[in-house]
């Protein structure tokens, strides 16, 4: 099934899978086996796992791409069963696994459509919602504090102006708000200017911001890590793919912290050791030059593995990740 140069309905390719045989390689897939894909997407890595014999778990929070992979998912005669759910939650669709693959992220499709919101290449409803549901991206600009706004800029972004854009913001909102991707993309290269010497455009870096901070991006990927170790097997295969190093020392803290030996409870007088739950498969993997000339898009990918042991699953605890305190999403700014 791989290797057509379709997607998952059969059109034209629209997503080239990043990594692909690095991913493989690292997955090492046979038949029999369980492999939770937790970012279908294209379902390019799905149609390559099912293709090594293997069965696939594939999960998508967004529904669009969901529908678009149920020919797949027919066609694979009951090997693949598509959930829709976000990854975090995917020890709830599965009991034990051989692999967990993640391709952290959005996917060509969601970029490409002008509606979903997700860039300012053509203009479209300032929204972002991979899953189609919760507050939008125009709901965080027109209504969170101003301190919050910098904040959600300056750590989910690396935006140096993140105060000054948020500043501008709070004003214009006043008698305008935002609707649409473009009218916040000019107004931040207004405000700030372009130097000609930058190779990206000045709002670059907030719509990165505003998508991880509405999809709690980061949150996800912690949890699916964790609940990744629940579910795998002894001997199973952790594999991620990030493209940013927001995404990128999530990963890499999980595994260092997995392939140690912990320490008992800080709160507990003695100390209890316990075993690692993973072995790291050795340093980040990026892509090939010829990989990054083929498909831009694989230009900033890393893609990390680690194999589980067969010590217990560790008491989940997010606060190995050191993730950012920012306000919660779905509260709406209030
Ligand atoms: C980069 S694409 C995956 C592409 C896929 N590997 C392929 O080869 O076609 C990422 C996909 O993951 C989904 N996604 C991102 N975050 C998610 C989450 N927290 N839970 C479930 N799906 C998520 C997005 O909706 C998107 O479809």
């Amino acid at each position: 099934m791989a290797g057509h140069g379709e997607d998952a309905v059969g059109g034209p390719a629209r997503h080239i899978p990043v990594l692909l045989d690095e991913v493989l390689a690292a997955l090492a897939p046979v038949a029999g086996d369980i492999v939770v894909d937790g970012t279908f997407g294209a379902g390019g890595y799905t149609r390559a796992i099912l293709d090594r014999g293997a069965s696939v778990v594939a999960i998508d929070r967004d529904p669009d791409a969901i529908v678009a992979g149920r020919a797949l998912e027919r066609e694979a005669g009951g090997r693949l069963k598509l959930v829709h759910a976000p990854f975090s939650e995917l020890d709830n669709h599965v009991d034990a696994a051989d692999g967990v693959v993640l391709d952290i992220g959005v996917s060509s499709m969601q970029l490409d459509q002008a509606a979903r919101g997700f860039s300012f290449r053509a203009d479209g409803p300032l929204d972002m919602r991979m899953a189609r549901k919760g507050p939008s991206a125009a709901d965080v600009v027109n209504r969170f504090k101003v301190g919050d706004l910098a904040r959600i800029f300056g750590f989910l972004g690396e935006e140096r102006h993140a105060g000054r854009i948020a500043r501008m913001i709070e004003k214009r909102r006043e008698s305008r708000p935002f609707t649409r991707t473009l009218e916040l993309a000019d107004a931040i290269e207004t405000h700030i200017g372009r130097n000609p010497k930058d190779r990206i455009h000045p709002a670059t870096r907030v719509f990165q911001a505003l998508r991880i901070f509405v999809n709690d991006e980061l949150g996800e990927l912690a949890r699916a890590l964790m609940a990744a170790e629940r579910v795998l097997k002894p001997g199973g295969r952790l594999v991620v793919v990030t493209f940013h190093s927001l995404e990128d020392r999530i990963v890499k803290r999980f595994i260092v912290d997995r392939s140690a030996n912990a320490g008992g409870s800080r709160h507990l007088p003695e100390t209890i050791s316990r075993a690692p739950t993973f072995t790291s498969a050795g340093k980040a993997v990026a892509p090939a030059e010829r990989e990054v000339e083929a498909n831009p898009r694989a230009r900033s990918a890393k893609l990390r593995a680690a194999v589980r042991t067969s010590a217990p699953a560790r008491a989940e605890d997010l606060s190995i990740f050191g993730l950012p305190r920012l306000p919660d999403a779905s509260k709406g700014g209030d």
